[in-house]
């Protein structure tokens, strides 16, 4: 069997069997993101169910989301939260803000999730600037240019012990760790993971992922801030 295709199965096979969606996350990761002519930005369900345990582990009071697209993620990590705990999460897209939304209001959740719209960078910098941390948990999954950036907000912006989760860290149809030099969104991956490894404040790893339909490996970065 080529590894491509047992890639796939393995994906579907985690997927069906570990991480049963309900009707609306079904509907969010299937109608969402396709709608947009861009099927298969979400986090793939088993990742989901990741984000889920994460948060029944951790019990964070608040937590920090750059990145929305159509909530698919953000009810993933709603789904383990307490009736007190919030979510603020980040997207630049007025129509993906929109569709956010309206996922969140359908499952009930208007009180306990904010989508605010704007480029990250500025949404991010106003958080600090009115002290709005500390988040206990904080997903960065939007435009890999910024990660570097935004891991230095997510560090200011995040309580002592907060988990940082951090998506799509090995780029697709690059050489490992030696992008080509033309491949800009490569080369910032590779950068950014040179700026993880080393940060002093973050104890962290890559975790191995199956991501997009075809399962090609990627790597979901977990640190936790000393
Ligand atoms: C991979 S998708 C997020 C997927 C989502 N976390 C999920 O799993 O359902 C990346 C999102 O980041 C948004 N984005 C890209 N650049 C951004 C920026 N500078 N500021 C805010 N959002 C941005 C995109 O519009 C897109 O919706």
């Amino acid at each position: 069997m080529n590894t491509t295709k047992q890639n796939q199965d393995i994906r579907s096979y985690i997927d069906s069997n570990f991480a049963k969606e309900d009707e609306l996350l079904r509907q969010v990761r299937e109608k969402g993101s396709a709608a947009f002519q861009v099927p298969g930005q979400e986090i793939p369900p088993y990742v989901g169910k990741l984000l889920y345990l994460f948060v029944k582990l951790r019990a964070p009071k608040r937590v920090l989301e750059i990145g929305t697209l159509c909530g698919y993620s953000t009810l993933w990590l709603a789904k383990g939260l307490s009736p007190s705990s919030r979510i603020i999460s980040l997207e630049q897209q007025p129509l993906f803000v929109e569709r956010a939304r309206a996922n969140i209001a359908h499952a009930g959740l208007t009180n306990q999730v904010e989508i605010r719209l704007g480029k990250a960078v500025e949404s991010l910098s106003t958080m600090l600037k009115n002290q709005e941390g500390p988040f206990d948990l904080i997903l960065i999954d939007a435009d890999k240019k910024n990660y570097a950036a935004y891991l230095e907000y997510a560090v200011s912006l995040a309580a002592p012990g907060a988990l940082l989760l951090i998506d799509n860290l090995i780029p697709r149809e690059s050489e490992v760790g030696s992008p080509n030099p033309e491949d800009a969104q490569s080369c910032a991956v590779y950068e950014f993971n040179q700026i993880l490894s080393a940060h002093p404040r973050l104890d962290c790893v890559l975790l191995p992922t199956l991501a997009g339909e075809r399962g090609r490996i990627d790597a979901l970065g977990i640190a936790i801030l000393n």
